[in-house]
C-alpha cells in the first residue's frame, strides 16, 4: 500500500492553461527569427526553463546567436507572454484543481509547486492559488530546469517529505522525466500517448479527488 503525505503540482498546463499563450509569445520569436516553428515543436518545449526552450527554437532554425541578443530576445518574449496573462483571474483554473487541493490541504498532504516558469508567483497570485501552497519551488530557485529532478526535489525537502511518499502532477514530457528520476509517483496529465513515460496518466484533473488518487497509485504498486 502506497502512502501518499505529499504532492507537487507543474504550474503551466496543470493548474492553468497558460501554454497556449507560452505558444503564441514563442511563435512570435520565432517569427522575428525566420525559424518555422509549429504547436508540435511546442510540445518539446513545455517543462523546460526559459533559456533552454529558446535554445529549442534557436536549434530548429540551425541558428547561433551571442549571449545578450539571446537576452533581449528573452526579455521581448516575456513582456509579451506577460501582457497576455495580465488578465488571468480564478476563472482560469483548469477544472477540479481547486476542489483537490483543497481536499488534500483538509486530509492533511503537503502541497506544493514545481515550476520551470520563473512567472509562477505572479500568475498564481493572479488566479488566487498562491496561498494555498505549502512551498511553491519556481525557475528562480533553479540551476536545472526539468527533466532534471532538482524542482521537485526541492519542493519535497520543503515539505520535508521523502519523494517515494510523493505524487508530482506532470503535464510535460520533461516534467514526467525529472519526477521518475527523482523517485517520484508521476502522474501524466494530459494525452496518454504523448506522456506514456507517467506512471499513470490521466486526461485532466476535472473528476479527480484523494481515493481516486490513492487508488491510481495502488493499482500501480
Ligand atoms: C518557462 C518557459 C516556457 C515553459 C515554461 C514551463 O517559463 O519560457 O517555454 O513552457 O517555463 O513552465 P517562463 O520562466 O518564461 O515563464
Ligand atoms: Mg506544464
Amino acid at each position: 500500500m502506497y502512502t501518499i503525505k505529499g504532492c507537487l503540482f507543474d504550474m503551466d498546463g496543470v493548474i492553468v492553461d497558460t501554454a497556449k499563450h507560452h505558444f503564441t509569445a514563442w511563435k512570435a520569436l520565432a517569427e522575428e527569427l525566420s525559424i518555422p516553428f509549429t504547436s508540435k515543436d511546442n510540445e518539446a518545449l513545455k517543462g523546460l526553463g526559459r533559456l533552454d526552450s529558446l535554445e529549442k527554437i534557436l536549434q530548429l532554425g540551425n541558428l547561433e546567436l551571442n549571449s545578450n541578443t539571446k537576452l533581449k530576445l528573452m526579455e521581448n518574449k516575456n513582456s509579451l507572454y506577460l501582457e497576455l496573462v495580465r488578465s488571468m483571474s480564478e476563472e482560469d483554473i483548469l477544472p477540479g484543481v481547486c476542489g483537490l487541493i483543497e481536499e488534500l490541504k483538509v486530509k492533511g498532504i503537503g502541497v506544493c509547486l514545481g515550476s520551470s516558469s520563473r512567472n509562477a508567483s505572479i500568475i498564481l497570485k493572479n488566479i488566487g492559488l498562491f496561498n494555498l501552497f505549502d512551498g511553491v519551488v519556481d525557475g528562480n530557485h533553479l540551476t536545472f530546469s526539468k527533466p532534471d529532478p532538482e524542482v521537485f526535489i526541492k519542493g519535497a525537502k520543503i515539505l520535508e517529505l521523502s519523494p517515494s511518499n510523493c505524487v508530482v502532477f506532470e503535464d510535460a514530457v520533461a516534467g514526467v522525466e525529472a519526477a521518475k528520476s527523482g523517485g517520484f509517483f508521476a502522474l501524466g496529465v494530459g494525452d496518454h500517448k504523448e506522456l506514456d513515460n507517467a506512471d499513470a496518466v490521466v486526461s485532466d484533473l476535472s473528476k479527480m479527488n484523494f481515493s481516486k488518487l490513492l487508488e491510481i497509485v495502488n493499482r500501480n504498486d
